[in-house]
Parts: C-alpha cells; sequence; structure tokens
C-alpha cells in the first residue's frame, strides 16, 4: 500500500481529501494543528469504511519542530503498519484572515506567510528524502492569486509565491520523478476565516459559472486525481478548481 500524507487534514478541503485518498487504496497520515477531536473523527471514519488512517499534531508555523514531526511520522508509520516512504504530500494547512493592507500587522503578514509558504517550503524540504521515486506533491492555493479580492492581501501574495514554488519544485525534484502541481481553489463551503454566510455565499455563486459556491469534495477529489498515475503527466501546473469563478 501506497501512503500520503495530508497536513490540515482534520477539517474542510482536507479532511475530504484524506476520505477520497483512502476511499481509493491510500493509507493516510493527516495532521491537525489545534483540533485533535476532528482528527479523530476523519480517521475513525476512514477505519469504518475498511481504510488504513492515522492523525499527527503539526503546526505549519513553526519550522524548527519539523525534524521532530519526521521522526515522529517514520516512527508511526513502522509501529502501525511496518511501512516507510510517503507516496504523496498534499500541502493544505491554513487560515484565512480578512483585514486590508492599510491596517495589517507585522504579526499577522508573519504568521500568513509563515503558514502559507515558508512552512510548506521547509516541511516538503525536511520530508523530501521520505518521498518515494515518483512521489507527488500537491500544493494547495487559492483563486485569490488570479482574482484581486480586497482584505486578503498577504495570503494571495503568499499563495502566489507557492504556485511559483511549485514550478521551483517541480524542477528540482524532476529527477526523482516526483511531479509537483498547486491545486488552486475558488470559494469552498468550508470552516476558513470563519465561514462563508449564505449572503456571502450567494454573492461569490453569482460570480461563478456553474451558479454555486465549492463543496470540499469538488476539490478533493481533484488533489486525489493529482496523486493517482492517472496525473502522470501533470507536472508543474496550477489547476483552479472554481467551477469557473469571475471569467
Ligand atoms: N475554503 C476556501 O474557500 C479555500 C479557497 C482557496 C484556498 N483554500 C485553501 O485550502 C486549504 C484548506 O482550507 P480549508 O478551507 O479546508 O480550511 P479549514 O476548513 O479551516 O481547515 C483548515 C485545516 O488546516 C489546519 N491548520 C490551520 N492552521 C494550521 C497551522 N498553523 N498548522 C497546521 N495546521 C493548521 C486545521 O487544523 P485545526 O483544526 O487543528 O486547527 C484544519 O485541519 C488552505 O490552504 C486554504 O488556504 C481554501
Amino acid at each position: 500500500m501506497e501512503h500520503v500524507l495530508i497536513t490540515g487534514g482534520s477539517r474542510g478541503i482536507g479532511a475530504n481529501t484524506a476520505i477520497e485518498c483512502a476511499r481509493r487504496g491510500f493509507g493516510v497520515i493527516l495532521t491537525w494543528n489545534i483540533k485533535p477531536e476532528a482528527a479523530s473523527q476523519v480517521v475513525e471514519r476512514i477505519q469504518a469504511d475498511g481504510g488504513r488512517a492515522l492523525a499527527l499534531q503539526l503546526n505549519v508555523e513553526e519550522i524548527s519542530s519539523f525534524s521532530q514531526f519526521r521522526s515522529d511520522l517514520e516512527n508511526a508509520m513502522e509501529s502501525h503498519w511496518e511501512a516507510r516512504g510517503l507516496h504523496g504530500l498534499v500541502n493544505n494547512a491554513g487560515y484565512g484572515l480578512y483585514n486590508p493592507i492599510e491596517t495589517v500587522t507585522e504579526t499577522q503578514f508573519d504568521s500568513l506567510m509563515n503558514v502559507h509558504l515558508k512552512g510548506p517550503f521547509f516541511l516538503t524540504q525536511t520530508l523530501l528524502p521520505l518521498l518515494q521515486q515518483s512521489a507527488a506533491i500537491v500544493n494547495l492555493t487559492s483563486a485569490t492569486t488570479r482574482v484581486a479580492t480586497a482584505g486578503v492581501a498577504p495570503y494571495a501574495t503568499f499563495k502566489g509565491g507557492l504556485e511559483v514554488l511549485t514550478r521551483y519544485m517541480a524542477k528540482e525534484f524532476a529527477g526523482r520523478g516526483i511531479r509537483v502541481n498547486a491545486v488552486s481553489p475558488g470559494p469552498v463551503r468550508t470552516e476558513l476565516g470563519g465561514g462563508l454566510s449564505d449572503e456571502f455565499a450567494a454573492l461569490l455563486a453569482g460570480q461563478t459559472a456553474l451558479g454555486r459556491v465549492g463543496e470540499p469534495d469538488d476539490v478533493a477529489r481533484v488533489i486525489a486525481g493529482l496523486l493517482s498515475a492517472d496525473s502522470g503527466w501533470i507536472n508543474a501546473q496550477t489547476i483552479e478548481v472554481a467551477g469557473g469563478y469571475n471569467i
């Protein structure tokens, strides 16, 4: 069995990605930051369906914790499943913050940078030795990199950086056959940034060709597909998954 690691796999897009990956036959390691009970529910659901899953704590802002996380990951995979190595890494964990440029603090800026750019950079670097030949990495970015959305400038800027980093990772890891792509969701109904009110969701649906906002499964299926052999010739791309948002 091949194994994939999904950061922020306890809720929202990450949770549905974990469930979808397990459904497709991957063993799943998912991480949570502050809500272990949400992670346990995802693990229990996967196990109830006959899949393989375990959850580990990880704060992607704490770069200094990554080498310990790698040891914990290796130990957990070995002790639970006698497994080594990863077929996939999904850099999904993150949070949103609404604050116009005029009032963004340096602390907010640095935290968003750590979660959405520096964390994925150094987590990928740390886990690179565990990635197998022909592994796949998926980085979660955002349609806000294409559609300027007032109030989310630092978030969108770091997601834009992650799209550039995606191409550089694809270039530098190609020697090992590792594919790296970004998935860029439009608005999705999750708890990100406090969640979408019905009123805001209706507004966003009106800006979407297919006439609704996204659901976590809309994105999860694409991520799981990119990890699979069917996507073996897709590399270094940013794929917007947004139903035609602001086209
Ligand atoms: N929802 C959207 O409309 C949308 C659109 C475009 C892009 N995205 C991107 O998609 C990804 C998933 O978003 P989502 O909507 O599924 O969010 P969500 O429902 O709020 O879930 C966020 C997940 O990330 C984890 N997390 C948050 N901060 C973390 C940190 N510092 N370290 C480690 N884990 C952390 C959370 O764990 P805990 O519960 O333990 O805190 C949770 O598992 C994010 O990168 C987001 O930017 C979302």
